[in-house]
């Protein structure tokens, strides 16, 4: 009911302004066209609720995007529940199901598992409640079975990309003993995951594409902890030692773990090792400018978070997203030490 008052008060706002387009309550950053809606909409002054479901706390990266996210909301006076999942497909399931029981206005879900969307998605359509999806993406085919959802995130192959770069840009393009291969480990993030197995993928091909050769010495899945990545890094290079080039990461909390083991090692980044991570997090960013890594990506989760909100506010506005256009991408910004401190917050 709240949600039909909110969509009138919506068209009556439309109908006083001469060009219904451009001129609303609310701002969209999204460039598209349909109408969005504001926190305080409804004629009664209520609150819009909004129900968000993180994969799990315990996470660097997701802890500074959901913090964005809900001070964004709040912001905009909507009222905002955030829960946890921890890890747990079958718990964010239940956590869903009682927030359509709740009556949430919209819901920004971050699944757990990828292979969770169909059943996701299932579910809030039969509760006809618009939902954003973050992080991890589901196929176009997924979330083409309903057109009151829209997912936001990155394209997870350019940030891969922009790893290999990194390492191309070196002096060495990588092949620091001059072999004429650049031999590498992979501490990749959960291969379950859209990102990390397209930056597993794209990091190397980005060398492969420019005419390296490559060796993978090995390849595991430190499942995005900076633990981890410790203890695989800790590993390799008491099997493999010199001859481990570059340490490829699928985010900055490994990397940092990596650094921990490469400097118990006695190696030294960017002299006879290059280590590179995702994310740019602020503890990443500071090692890049003191050269203990070689760079990061920068994954945008204040530009993640607007954008989430501006299309949930254009859902909330009544538009609907046909097949094809219901993946909403920010871009990656590859980070050296030259523009890292441009990063730190
Ligand atoms: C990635 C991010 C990782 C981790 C993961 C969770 O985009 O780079 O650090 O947060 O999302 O799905």
């Amino acid at each position: 009911m709240k949600r039909f008052l909110a969509l009138m008060l919506s068209a009556a706002v439309c109908l006083s302004l001469a060009a219904c387009g451009g001129t609303n309550a609310s701002t969209s950053d999204s460039g598209s066209s349909g109408e969005s809606q504001s926190a305080e909409a409804t004629p009664t002054g209520e609150k819009l609720k909004v129900g968000v479901c993180i994969y799990k706390f315990d996470d660097a990266f997701m802890t500074t995007y959901r913090n964005a996210l809900q001070s964004m909301l709040e912001e905009k006076g909507y009222e905002v529940t955030v829960v946890d999942g921890n890890n747990d497909q079958a718990k964010q399931t239940e956590q869903i199901n009682t927030f359509i029981t709740q009556g949430m206005d919209a819901l920004i879900i971050n699944p757990v598992m990828t292979s969770a969307a169909d059943s996701i998605i299932a579910a809030v359509k039969q509760a006809d409640i618009p939902t954003v999806i973050i992080n991890r993406e589901p196929t176009a085919e997924q979330m083409a079975a309903y057109e009151k959802l829209v997912y936001v995130g990155c394209d997870a192959a350019q940030s891969g990309t922009f790893q290999g770069e990194l390492i191309l840009e070196t002096e060495n393009k990588g092949d620091i003993n001059g072999d004429g291969k650049v031999s590498y480990i992979m501490i990749q993030g959960d291969p379950e995951n859209i990102d990390a197995k397209l930056r597993t993928e794209y990091s190397v091909k980005a060398l492969t594409d420019a005419g390296m050769t490559v060796e993978q010495l090995d390849l595991q899945r430190g499942d995005w902890d900076r633990n981890k990545g410790q203890e695989i890094a800790q590993n390799d290079l008491a099997k493999f030692g010199d001859q481990i080039e570059v340490v490829f990461c699928n985010n900055d909390d490994m990397a940092i773990g990596a650094l921990q083991a490469i400097q118990a090692a006695g190696r030294k980044v960017n002299e006879d090792i290059y280590l590179v991570g995702v994310d740019a997090l602020d503890a990443a960013l500071n090692e890049v400018v003191a050269g203990n890594m070689t760079g990061t990506v920068l994954n945008d989760a204040n530009g993640q978070a607007t954008q989430a909100v501006a299309s949930m506010e254009e859902l909330l506005g009544g538009k609907t997203f046909a097949e094809g256009e219901q993946s909403i991408y920010v871009d990656y910004v590859k980070v050296t030490p030259e523009n890292a401190q441009d990063y730190i917050k």
